[in-house]
């Protein structure tokens, strides 16, 4: 396939209807406009040199429609997203809510139509080559853990060799993906994420791929995969371990070579693609148990970004809770704008084993549920900082209890041989016994 550039558009995809005033505008002001369906978004194609814009009109949308702009918003994660907003908005939909969380601004009715060009320059300016003020802006940290991923995302955006991503759960993997790629040379080309736990293995290969017209039963019309339409950009492969063997095989041809092959077709197509993987299991293991391809993991694994969890950032909880509840500050009318001190204490007492997800959501659903200006321990459904510390001092009691009883049963409760065995002074053990409250001639 011909590498030759070609002329950047500045493009709109509009979800929904414009009204024609709204397509006059935009035109003359050098934007080209696309109207689809919500509902028949899968289909939208994009040339990879293109400035694309996407435009959620909630206006035009009614009823099943808003589902499906929600999902477009899933779909087109890394589409800067425009809301247009009707008149009354019924914000307890969820699939709603979620789709206008997606959006990176929102217009209110009536529509200013300077606004909108405003907007859309904005946006604009977000996804063009160096356009962004600092694309690591979108990963919140001073902790020295942060600080150290981010001199290594630095390092690793210029070199084009894959990275793989790993972390726990929740701790901005594809976040760090996103401001990979934003920081390379492939910024302002696509970036496009796919979970390949989330597809089903038969229509996998075809997702990434392509195919060609009749190649399977149901496949009316040529198809290009996630690979081609990526040209000149980057792909995320998130779950890489879920990935099936043909899907592996091919995949490593795309590394190997820099070619895929549309199913139904076994002409070679030439792509310039960065491959990013994420993996949140264990992949040395998957591919001891022959269901990961070690050719493949070689060919991942030259770059390894690691994502530190957020019990390990000192400093980050709190700073990430100021900014998530910030943000959505400046989007809703809420009256929450901090954190009670035993709130914040709790939030850095707390373990979070969903990482900053889990952060994210208790601060929205805080946020939203709180009738106060300062959001309390209650409202993030953590335990009181007394409640944890009685509840630690408790555990480390029963511990303790139960290793004093443990070590005198094996010196056949004679106390220096029980000293010996917990390597304190025999007076300790005295004390201890009297602090839990052991008989010893009860117990001999
Ligand atoms: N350092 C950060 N600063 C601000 N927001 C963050 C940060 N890290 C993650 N987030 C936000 O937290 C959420 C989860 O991040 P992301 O989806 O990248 O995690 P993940 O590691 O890919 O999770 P999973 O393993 O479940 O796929 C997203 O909304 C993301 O924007
Ligand atoms: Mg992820």
């Amino acid at each position: 396939m011909s590498a030759t550039p070609a002329p950047s558009r500045r493009c709109v995809i509009w979800f929904g209807t414009p009204h024609s005033t709204e397509r006059a505008l935009l035109a003359s002001s050098g934007w080209h406009i696309r109207a689809v369906s919500p509902s028949q978004a899968g289909g939208v194609g994009m040339r990879s040199e293109d400035i694309v814009i996407g435009v959620l009109d909630f206006r035009t949308c009614s009823g099943s429609e808003l589902a499906a702009a929600a999902e477009v918003a899933t779909t087109y994660r890394h589409l800067p997203l425009l809301a247009l907003l009707p008149p009354a908005l019924d914000e307890s939909d969820i699939p709603l809510r979620h789709a206008l969380s997606s959006c990176r601004h929102r217009l209110s009715h009536p529509l200013d139509p300077a606004e909108l060009l405003r907007q859309l320059a904005s946006l604009q300016q977000a996804s063009t080559p160096g356009g962004s003020d600092d694309a690591l802006a979108c990963l919140i940290g001073e902790s020295g853990a942060m600080l150290a991923m981010r001199a290594t995302l630095r390092k690793f955006a210029p070199v084009d060799l894959p990275v793989l991503v790993t972390g726990e759960t929740g701790t901005g993997k594809e976040a760090a993906a996103h401001a990979l790629h934003r920081l390379s040379p492939r910024n302002g080309h696509p970036f496009h994420a796919v979970n390949c736990g989330a597809i089903a293995p038969t229509l996998l290969q075809s997702e990434l791929f392509g195919h060609e017209r009749g190649a399977f039963t149901g496949a009316t019309a040529r198809r290009a995969g996630l690979f081609e339409s990526a040209h000149r950009g980057t792909v995320f492969l998130d779950e890489i371990g879920d990935l099936p063997m043909e899907a592996q095989t091919s995949l490593l041809r795309v590394l190997q070579e820099g070619t895929i092959e549309r199913i139904g077709n076994n002409q070679s197509i030439h792509v310039d693609v960065r491959v990013l993987a994420a993996t949140h299991v264990d992949l040395e293991q998957a591919m001891e148990q022959g269901r990961f391809r070690s050719d493949l993991y070689y060919r991942l694994n030259v770059l390894r970004l690691t994502m530190p969890a957020l019990r390990r950032r000192e400093g980050d909880i709190e700073l990430l809770a100021m900014h998530f509840l910030h943000e959505f500050r400046a989007r809703h009318l809420i009256r929450a704008r901090g954190y009670t001190p035993a709130a914040r204490q709790a939030l850095a007492d707390f373990h979070w084993p969903g990482n900053v997800r889990e952060l994210l959501n208790r601060v929205l659903r805080a946020a939203i549920t709180t009738d106060n200006e300062l959001i309390d321990c209650a409202d993030l459904e953590l335990s009181a900082p007394a409640e944890t510390r009685t509840r630690l001092h408790d555990a480390h009691l029963r511990d303790e209890r139960e290793t004093l009883v443990a070590c005198l049963a094996r010196s056949h409760y004679n106390i220096s041989a029980c000293a010996r065995l917990m390597k304190v002074s025999r007076v300790t053990v005295y004390r201890l016994c009297r602090k839990h409250r052991l008989q010893l001639q009860s117990l001999r």
